[in-house]
Order: C-alpha cells, then sequence, then structure tokens
C-alpha cells in the first residue's frame, strides 16, 4: 500500500476518498486549508474507518494549509523523505468548484486552482514524486455538440471554473510530454503517471449519513439546495431554465454517486501504480442523464418532503445536457458507477436530516 498526499481532503468528495483509500490500506497525508470544508470530517472519515487513536495518528496526518503553500508543500514532502516515509502519489482535489461563483470571482479561480495546481506539480517533481489523480470536471467540454459526451470530445470550458480545469489539464499534459494529443490514454515521455478524473456531478453522501456535502455559505449546486430547502434551512428553490431543448425544458446532467467518484478514484490510483508512465483521461459519470424537474420528483420521494419550485430564467454559464460516455473508465479501470439516482436522493437525505446545520451541527 501506498502514502498519499491528499490535497483537500477534508472536502466533499475528499472525504469519500479518503475513507475507500484508508480501508483500502493506504496511508494518508490531508492538507486542506478548510476554505469549503471542516475538519470534522476527518474525524468521522476516522470513525468510519474503525481507526483507533493510535493507528489514526500512524496512518491520516492532517495538515492545515493552501496548497499554493510552498514552504508548507516542502515540509510535506521533504519530512516524508527524511522519515523514510515518502509520499508515492497525490490525489489532488484542492481547489474551487462552483460554476456560478467562479464569474464573480475569475483571480480566485485562477489563483486557487491554476497557481495552487502549478506550485504542487513543481514540488512533486523537485521530490520525483511522478504519480497524480487530478479532480478535474466535465465542465471543461462546456456546452458539448454530442451527446453522451466521450472523452475526445472538444475541450471548451464557458466558464471561469471549467478554463482553470482545462488549463490544469494541459499542464499535466506537459508535463508528461503528451502536448497537444487529446486521446484517453497515452503513454508518457517523462516519467509521469497522471489521471485526469473528469468529473460529471458528484452528489449524495456516505450512506451512514456521518459524513457529507456541507457547502461553506451559500449553496451553488442543486442537491445541497434541495436538501437544505427540505430541513427548512432555506425557503424557496428556482428552476434555472424551463426553456432548454430537454424533454421537460428543464437541464439534465449525470449524477453520480459520491461513493462510486471515491471509488473511481481508487479504481485509477491502483491502474497508475500498477503500471507504466501514462497519461490517461476519464470520465467519471454513469451515462444516464437526469432533469432537474426529474431530481426534484426522486428527493420528494426519498425524502417525503414536498418541493415546492419557481420556473425562472436560465443560470449564467449553464448548458443544457451534460451527460458521460463512461464507456473508456469502465474499459481501462473495469469501474463503473454501482448507485442509482434513488441511492443519491436516500443518502443525501439521511446525511442532511442527521446533521441539519453540515458538521457544525455540535448535537450530532
Ligand atoms: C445542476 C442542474 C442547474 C441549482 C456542477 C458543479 C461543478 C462540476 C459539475 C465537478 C443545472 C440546476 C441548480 C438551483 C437549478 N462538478 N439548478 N436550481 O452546474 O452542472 O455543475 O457539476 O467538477 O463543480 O458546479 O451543477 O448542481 O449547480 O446544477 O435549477 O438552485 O441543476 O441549472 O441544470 P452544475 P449544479
Amino acid at each position: 500500500m501506498a502514502r498519499l498526499l491528499i490535497t483537500g481532503g477534508a472536502g466533499f468528495i475528499g472525504s469519500h476518498t479518503c475513507l475507500v483509500l484508508l480501508n483500502a490500506g493506504h496511508d494518508l497525508i490531508v492538507l486542506d486549508n478548510y476554505s469549503n470544508s471542516s475538519p470534522k470530517a476527518l474525524e468521522r472519515v476516522i470513525e468510519l474507518a474503525s481507526l483507533s487513536l493510535e493507528k489514526a495518528t500512524l496512518r491520516l496526518e492532517v495538515v492545515q494549509g493552501d496548497v499554493r503553500d510552498e514552504g508548507i508543500l516542502e515540509r510535506l514532502f521533504l519530512e516524508g523523505s527524511q522519515a523514510g516515509r515518502p509520499i508515492e502519489a497525490v490525489i489532488h482535489f484542492a481547489g474551487l468548484k462552483a460554476v456560478a461563483e467562479s464569474f464573480l470571482k475569475p483571480t480566485s479561480y485562477w489563483s486557487v486552482n491554476v497557481c495552487g495546481s502549478q506550485a504542487l506539480l513543481s514540488k512533486m517533481e523537485a521530490y520525483g514524486c511522478k504519480t497524480i489523480v487530478f479532480s478535474s470536471s466535465a465542465t471543461l467540454y462546456g456546452a458539448a455538440k454530442s451527446s453522451p459526451i466521450p472523452e475526445t470530445a472538444p475541450i471548451r470550458p464557458v466558464n471561469p471554473y471549467g478554463a482553470t480545469k482545462a488549463a490544469v489539464e494541459m499542464m499535466l499534459a506537459d508535463l508528461a510530454g503528451c502536448s497537444g494529443n487529446d486521446a484517453p490514454f497515452q503513454t508518457s515521455q517523462n516519467g509521469w503517471r497522471i489521471a485526469r478524473l473528469r468529473y460529471f456531478n458528484p452528489v449524495g453522501a456516505h450512506p451512514s449519513g456521518r459524513i457529507g456535502e456541507d457547502p461553506s455559505g451559500h449553496p451553488n449546486n442543486l442537491f445541497p439546495i434541495l436538501s437544505q430547502l427540505a430541513i427548512k434551512r432555506r425557503s424557496s428553490f428556482k428552476v434555472f431554465g424551463s426553456d432548454w431543448p430537454t424533454p421537460d425544458g428543464t437541464g439534465v446532467r449525470d449524477y453520480i454517486h459520491v461513493m462510486d467518484v471515491a471509488e473511481g478514484h481508487t479504481a485509477a490510483l491502483d491502474a497508475l501504480l500498477t503500471s507504466g508512465p501514462q497519461l490517461i483521461t476519464l470520465n467519471l459519470g454513469s451515462g444516464k442523464g437526469y432533469s432537474v424537474l426529474e431530481v426534484l420528483k426522486a428527493f420528494e420521494k426519498a425524502s417525503g418532503v414536498t418541493v415546492n419550485y419557481e420556473l425562472v430564467d436560465r443560470r449564467q454559464g449553464d448548458v443544457a445536457i451534460t451527460v458521460a460516455d463512461p464507456q473508456f473508465a469502465y474499459r481501462r479501470l473495469g469501474w463503473k458507477p454501482k448507485l442509482k439516482l434513488s441511492d443519491m436522493c436516500r443518502d443525501v437525505w439521511t446525511w442532511q436530516s442527521a446533521n441539519p446545520l453540515g458538521f457544525h451541527n455540535e448535537a450530532a
């Protein structure tokens, strides 16, 4: 098993992936600045992994800090190599990830997502750590012409968030010596082993309800908005656009359970650790699209709560349909999502109803 650096490991996808990685036997160092996460998530991960305090100290080291901080990065890599427990691979989640917000704060998104990735990759290179799984996004496809979307579809981001993910993907291709080539599998000329995972819409929570999505401040995404509405933390739900070219006029997305996304990371990491230098690019999606109104109905069924909504104008940066062609991930990793929309709605409701204030819910 490997010793891994997990940037952003206290976040929504990061925390669920840390749990799967610990259960797979890996030892982790988590670097997180808690700008959109809580250290409590990692306490719960330790609980779910049934780690004793002694084991947790050994197997899950937690460092608060910013991925752009070269001093912290230097300390983590240096201490690892001096202690004879070098960082063997990195899973890089740390970043800002809300489409709507990225229009309001483009320079913050470029600083955290791109400069942060550059600082991390430079330090990895300096210490000869050349294995990385990168948290990319289907948002970089923009308004794709084809649906479902294969990994070879043109990269045409229509918002700053997607543009930053495309920029980091290009940086990774340059490192691998694969510049300008969009093939989903390429051997690396420079010894790097890189997986670029393009998430579609990760949602849901661990079935225990002990960890889940807990966005700081006003949530931007559909599922946390629905779940907060159901526990009366919000009073209204706006459907952004009812005139899209879709069956019921509302936006269609490829929702994938966060536990399936976490398993996808472990499968990609295992593929890199057990084979030679390469650059692989994978869609993490189900291949099935659901409209906003279909999600709303499924959530009402899971929660027993009626969701009143208002049809309003489209949201800036949105596209009509984003659905994955997930075949390559299955062929390359033998991985495909197992959980359905009803599981996603059930698990997000279990999480939110048990933790009305997320990880700030002292009573829980
Ligand atoms: C989903 C659908 C909205 C809120 C997300 C993340 C991004 C990336 C891709 C990982 C759309 C509609 C939403 C609301 C609504 N993930 N909606 N009312 O925009 O597809 O992007 O997944 O990289 O990080 O932002 O997800 O959940 O915001 O929207 O009608 O109040 O729900 O228009 O059709 P999106 P979302």
